[in-house]
């Protein structure tokens, strides 16, 4: 089969089958089977309850997609749907939130990760999902921070590839891949104020540069399919951006694939005030290149009668069902439209998915402070050590935001999964009351809190104003720690918080975010020192929520924030660093980088730079060291450091190891002046850097 195939389909179809295809149906409960059978739906989404009346949460099965695809194949020219649902980070295996994943700063676990969500969801007849979110995000207190990679356009297109190639393979017709939709397109993480839906105004170069690089990684990989965002970016609706929708992504990339919009996005764009009604706006969103209307109706509903009043080409509409077809072509649905019982009765959640997903939590896990080294725990130092904190208990909410799929009851409860990787030597104690956990902490050698955000406080429209730690909790910190016993504090969350004044007042802070499935028996794993946390920031964390949006890739400035002059970058009632910078992570032993060695002080095509990294503390440990780069002098203001690339490195105590990069010309290249894309002559400075705010510097120069 092939582009003539739906070339042949498209001819025998009529006008009212190929706006059929445009339509992907949100039904819920109220199923109507004729929607399918008259051809007037190219696709339904969260195909739970045609059989039952269903809820949000409740799953597809193999069962319930089989029978309504049954109605599809019941149509004229029999056609199949694409079931479509939020497969975000897991679908019965939960993995932690895209946020924690990043901070592992390992594309093959992601890959492994969204291969194993497409194995279990496409058992349940799901064939397409709306992930990965790659939306880049500067603003923790946007609670969609959560789903994305943070704030880095080079960690976030590694991250976007690896998701697309773990969900597809390199051919989703297969039965156990899935097609991926990068969402949500484009700068939908700009929103104002960090209030999701908002608007945003982004630059034209700090969109290309920023925000548009890990959809071009998507692409690349060979996504299927994108959404369109709900947001107003530059005083042109997301949704009915013709620019970006159409010349960018199509034009200029070569996209192929199809574009469905937000939760009735293609109507929103009526508050935003471009669109009169709901035929403006549906036609004002096909034309700019939204091929599929998720939920609104409003392409089913008056795209004929546009059509007819001569107010959009029938192009438009052929062209979008094309691109639909393509997509279910090359899924494989025309031959395989149902789930095979075989393939739905596989298990879930199989020793060795729950073991990615415990490794995953590990890796993603960030250690932050550790004073004295308290951890790992040691039952020589301390014996009888102290659980508490609102998490102490937790299951389902271990597994963050956007799991439809995640079942609590497969999860062991945080304490009990604790216990049951605990060595030998500890008496472990627990509290679940704030005066119960002051009077066993009397009578402990240590106190773990166990504290942060419950999920629904990160995630879709769940924004902040405060990054502190919920109400309550930094008064419970206050009292536990003027016990006098040491402290390690495990947050658990969907955002950097701001956690300036909480910091000083413990020994050890190991931030764990939504870590999934799997994150009690890893929390312990890494309490107890059997693995070593190994995850660093993949956003800037402030001090105070007043210092947002904050992130490390910004511009220099003409006073700059760490210049020893009065007149810098200032508040009057902070300090303006972050608390912990981009990139940062402890582990359980210490690393010294020395003798940076650049091949050539001139990069003529590309460069080598290399540096020694050393263990210098008495533990196997693993490094992440980073390459960064600044370019000195350019034709529009530069950032001051740009990540270029990250290695892991393994080094026993004492063992020394020359890690080396390459640096292409390509990797120089910027949105200019003149608004072409491309490497401008002049010096560069480069660093190798456990971190985006230390690491050995070097300079070369370029022509
Ligand atoms: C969200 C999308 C999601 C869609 C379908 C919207 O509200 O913004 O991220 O994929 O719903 O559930």
């Amino acid at each position: 089969m092939s582009e003539a195939f739906i070339n042949s389909l498209l001819s025998q179809m009529t006008l009212e089958e190929k706006i059929g295809q445009l339509n992907q149906y949100a039904a819920w409960g109220n199923f109507d089977p004729e929607v399918v059978r008259q051809g007037q739906a190219g696709s339904v989404i969260n195909a739970a309850g045609a059989l039952t009346g269903s809820s949000q949460s409740e799953s597809c099965t193999a069962e319930t997609c089989n029978h309504i695809q049954q109605f599809a194949l019941e149509s004229r020219l029999k056609i199949p749907l694409i079931f479509g649902r939020d497969v975000i980070h897991g679908y019965r295996t939960i993995f932690p939130i895209p946020l924690a994943q990043a901070a592992a700063f390992d594309p093959q676990l992601a890959e492994d990760a969204a291969a194993v969500a497409a194995r279990e969801a496409s058992s349940d007849g799901v064939k397409w999902t709306f992930a990965p979110m790659i939306d880049i995000a500067r603003d923790p207190r946007w609670g969609r921070v959560a789903e994305g990679s943070g704030e880095d356009p080079y960690l976030a297109s590694l991250l976007a590839a690896a998701a697309v190639r773990g969900f597809q393979g390199s051919d989703y017709s297969a039965p156990d891949k899935i097609v991926a939709c990068a969402k949500h397109y484009v700068g939908y993480g700009a929103a104002e104020g960090g209030r999701d839906y908002d608007a945003g105004e982004i630059s034209e170069p700090t969109l290309r540069d920023v925000y548009l690089p890990p959809y071009q990684a998507a692409v690349k990989a060979g996504v299927g399919t994108l959404m369109a965002a709900f947001l107003d970016l530059n005083g042109v609706p997301a949704s009915a951006n013709r620019r970006l929708l159409t010349d960018v992504l199509r034009g200029e990339w070569g996209f192929d694939g199809f574009v469905v919009s937000d939760w009735e996005s293609v109507i929103e764009v009526i508050h935003h005030g471009v669109a009169e009604d709901r035929a403006h706006a549906a036609a004002l969103a096909l034309h700019a290149g939204v091929d599929m209307d998720m939920a609104s109706r409003a392409y089913i509903e008056t795209l004929a009668a546009s059509l007819q009043a001569g107010k959009i080409p029938l192009e438009d509409i052929e062209e979008g069902a094309r691109r639909i077809l393509r997509i279910k072509q090359r899924a494989g649905l025309f031959e395989r439209p149902f789930t095979d019982p075989g393939q739905a009765a596989r298990p879930m959640m199989t020793e060795s998915d729950r073991a990615l997903a415990r490794r995953f939590a590990r890796q993603s896990m960030v250690l932050l402070k550790n004073d004295v080294d308290i951890l790992p725990l040691n039952p020589n130092r301390f014996k009888r050590i102290l659980l508490t904190g609102n998490f102490l208990h937790a299951k389902g909410e271990l597994f963050g935001c956007w799991t439809p799929d995640g079942r609590s009851e497969y999860v062991t409860p945080l304490d009990r999964a604790v216990r049951e990787v605990a060595p030998k030597g500890f008496d472990l104690w627990e509290a679940d009351y704030v005066d119960q956990a002051l009077d066993h902490a009397s009578q402990c050698d240590a106190v773990v809190l166990l504290v942060g955000e419950y999920p629904n406080r990160s995630g879709e429209n769940n924004n902040v104003t405060d990054l502190g730690l919920p109400p309550g909790q930094a008064q419970f910190i206050e009292a536990i720690t003027a016990m006098g016993k040491p402290v390690i504090l495990v947050i658990f969350a969907g955002r950097p918080l701001a956690l300036g004044r909480i910091v000083p007042q413990v020994d050890a802070v190991l931030y764990a975010w939504h870590p999934g499935i799997e994150g009690g028996a890893a929390l312990g794993e890494v309490l107890f020192g059997l693995e070593a946390p190994t995850g660093h920031l993949p956003m800037t964390f402030p001090r105070v929520t007043g210092q947002v949006p904050f992130y490390y890739n910004h511009k220099n400035s003409g006073r700059p924030l760490n210049s020893p002059n009065f007149f810098r970058i200032r508040y009057v009632d902070s300090p303006s660093s972050p608390l912990f910078p981009f990139g940062y992570g402890l582990t359980y032993t210490t690393f010294a980088y020395n003798n940076l060695r650049l091949s050539s002080e001139t990069l003529q095509g590309s460069l080598q730079i290399s540096a020694e990294i050393t263990n210098t503390g008495s533990r196997t440990g693993t490094e992440l060291a980073q390459l960064y780069v600044r370019d000195l002098i350019g034709s529009l203001t530069r950032p001051v450091r740009e990540l270029k690339g990250c290695q892991h490195v393994t080094l026993n105590p004492g063992e020394t190891r020359q890690v080396t990069f390459t640096l292409n010309e390509a990797d120089l290249a910027f949105t200019r002046a003149d608004g072409t894309f491309g490497v401008e002559p002049g010096r560069f400075q480069v660093w190798i850097a456990p971190d985006s705010q230390s690491g050995l510097q070097g300079e070369f120069s370029y022509k």
